[in-house]
């Protein structure tokens, strides 16, 4: 149980995740991070990506970057990538050996360190926002999406119970987000041109794949595990 008192969000970051996420596979990728395992967290990206949509020579800002596995596969679909994280000696490891991607130290829920970000044609926030205040980071993020652009998030939904039960044992530090809260928020958004969500359910027989999809739709059914949304920007 992580105590809220002693330990601040970069510590628990630093110790929980930085450091026990550094193996690194034979294809040059970080192992499997917060994910149960590489099969969720592969398949998670290729949902991301679909709501991504094609991104060649697009701009494109990974928030809350990690070890960068994602950002290697948008640069490698074709965008113009820049990776972000709160960790500071993740980000200058990154530098060190992926040069070819623009990394930044950047906390997204401070204000501040939000502004000095530039335009993207697409955001993608993969298993971050619930380490965060979900609300105020995307109206951080959102004015830095350009018209035409998406937001496009990863997020475990406060409805499922094993979301709820982890929320007990990360007290505020992990805080999931339903999709109520989700559509609530976009309406509150400028310029949104239209908000998309995919539920990934966990499949009894996950010998093929971990999760079931949804397909694209306004308003989910039942109880995903984890919820894909995106939030499309209109032309202006
Ligand atoms: C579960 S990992 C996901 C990494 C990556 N997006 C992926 O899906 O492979 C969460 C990441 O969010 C970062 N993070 C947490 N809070 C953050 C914040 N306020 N600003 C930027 N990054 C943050 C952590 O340092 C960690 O790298």
């Amino acid at each position: 149980m992580v105590n809220p008192e002693t330990q601040s969000k970069a510590e628990y970051w630093e110790k929980h995740y930085t450091q026990r996420h550094r193996e690194i596979d034979s294809v040059g990728l970080a192992k499997s991070l917060d994910y149960s395992n590489e099969r969720v967290q592969f398949q998670t990206y290729s949902h991301m990506l679909e709501g991504a949509g094609v991104l060649t020579n697009k701009n494109v800002l990974d928030a809350g970057c990690g070890w960068g596995n994602f950002s290697i596969i948008l640069y490698g679909i074709g965008a113009i990538v820049t990776g972000i994280d709160i960790i500071s000696g993740t980000v200058e490891e990154l530098r060190k050996h992926r040069p070819f991607i623009t990394w930044q130290s950047v906390d997204i829920s401070n204000e501040e360190q939000c502004a000095t970000l530039g335009m993207y044609d697409c955001i993608t926030a993969t298993e971050v926002l619930q380490y965060v205040d979900f609300a105020a980071t995307i109206n951080l993020l959102w004015p830095h999406v350009a018209p035409s652009g998406r937001l496009v998030g990863c997020v475990p939904n406060r409805d499922c119970p094993l979301a709820q039960s982890a929320m007990q044992r990360f007290a505020h530090l992990w805080e999931p987000v339903s999709q109520d809260s989700i559509a609530s928020l976009a309406q509150t958004l400028p310029d949104v041109q239209e908000i998309m969500m995919k539920g990934l359910y966990f499949r009894e027989d996950q010998h093929f794949l971990p999760y079931q999809a949804s397909d694209w739709v306004t308003q989910l059914e039942g109880t995903p595990n984890r919820i894909v949304f995106v939030i499309l920007r209109g032309s202006e």
